[in-house]
């Protein structure tokens, strides 16, 4: 139903294939209001934000902020709280050099789980060469879901950084519980919600996090926008990283101030335009409804596990089912061989470990296939995707 609003399935064919679209958790496709709208901002408002004292500076200044107040109203915080970075990996490194970094020390402990992406492990492993702080990971169990953390919660870590929702067994984290839990020991909460975002409802009140970050194309938006929320008290005492125009009340030769939160952290000339154009992406996703968006997807969710567990040798790996991803393997069958075999009837799936290395081999893989839907989806695309590897397991027999 949705599919007609996105022009990339009229626009592309491959072997006379239509395009079945199922990697919507590498990146979303965009619909045509969102494309529209970036040409309309170049041929209508483009002009450096903050800088020019003439109308049409001041209106593309207008239309970046009014993005920070529709995605600070669609997470329920104040714009004060948002910045915008590059996306979700800028955003962890982003906390981990301008706030872990200070408040860690030798000997502290930082807690992640064997669910994270590689963007919320490398950077703290990076640092951690450097202060000398431990990295503990909560495991999973067989069924995806994050086991003891109650347990390791009592070795006291200063830091927690988790994922909302898994990119490869979709499991939902409960982040308002572990938030309370972890509050309750003195532990800061950093949350992954890259792949959360345009699947659920996330109320960053509710959630209780002190950090949030996900990225702008993975929720029907353009490339390089990503969102870092933060609370005020936590932001307000930060140092930015990055120094430049426009982030400062006044400059002189032996000192700077800095403008307030969250312009501070804003340094240089910004990616006004796809930012600009990233609250059209939140009018789409609310026009639909994000209730909507979430049942539509656990139905098709569950459609999906259904038929591909009627494949003889394949496997599901987690339960994701609000996030739509369905993680498997087939017997015998390398995931780069499935993928490519798909591709031959324009099938699109990310098969490999999925940036999650520590969680393949607590799984006891080395790579899976990965089907994530979106909302432009449907049966049909399911059926396709089942009968190619109804055939792709025959050939192999
Ligand atoms: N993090 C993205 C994925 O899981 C790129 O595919």
């Amino acid at each position: 139903m949705y599919k007609k609003d996105f022009p990339i399935f009229t626009n592309t064919k491959f072997n006379g294939f239509d395009l079945v679209y199922l990697d919507s958790a590498a990146t979303s496709q965009k619909p045509q209001i969102v494309i529209s709208k970036l040409k309309e901002f170049y041929e209508k408002y483009n002009a450096n934000i903050y800088r020019g004292i003439y109308k049409l500076s001041e209106e593309s200044t207008e239309l970046y902020e009014k993005t920070r107040s529709r995605v600070a109203d669609f997470l329920n915080v104040s714009s004060s709280e948002i910045v915008f970075t590059k996306g979700t990996t800028d955003g962890i490194n982003f906390i981990v050099y301008a706030y872990a970094k200070n408040k860690l020390k030798k000997g502290d402990l930082v807690l992640l789980t064997e669910m994270e992406h590689h963007s919320n492990i490398v950077p703290w492993q990076i640092l951690s060469k450097n202060i000398g702080f431990n990295i503990e990971y909560v495991p999973i169990s067989k069924d995806g879901k994050l086991k003891d953390l109650d347990k390791f919660l009592e070795f006291k870590p200063k830091i927690l950084s988790i994922t909302h929702v898994s990119n490869v067994l979709g499991s939902v984290n409960d982040i308002s519980y572990i938030s309370n839990m972890a509050h309750k020991i003195g532990c800061t909460v950093i949350v992954d919600g890259a792949q959360a975002v345009s699947h659920m409802k996330v109320d960053l009140k509710l959630l209780d996090c002190d950090f949030y970050v996900f990225s702008a194309h993975k929720m029907f938006g353009p490339t390089g926008v990503g969102i870092l929320y933060g609370k005020n008290e936590i932001l307000s005492e930060l140092e930015p990283i990055f120094g430049g125009g426009e982030m400062i009340s006044s400059v002189t030769k032996d000192d700077v101030v800095f403008k307030d939160s969250p312009f501070k952290f804003e340094a240089g000339t910004q990616n006004f335009a796809d930012v600009s154009v990233f609250s059209n992406s939140i009018d789409y996703i609310e026009n639909i409804g994000i209730n909507n968006i979430s049942s539509y997807i656990k139905d098709l969710h569950s459609y999906a596990v259904k038929k591909l567990k009627g494949i003889k040798g394949l496997r599901i790996y987690g339960e994701g089912n609000l996030s739509g991803i369905v993680s498997f393997d087939i017997n015998g069958i390398h995931p780069h061989d499935i993928a490519t075999l798909l591709n031959e009837n324009n099938i699109a799936v990310r098969a490999g470990h999925h940036c999650a290395q520590i969680l393949m081999s607590s799984l006891g893989v080395s790579s899976l296939t990965r089907c994530s839907l979106q909302i432009y989806n449907d049966k049909s695309d399911i059926d396709k995707l089942v009968s190619s590897l109804d055939k792709i397991v025959s050939y192999f027999k």
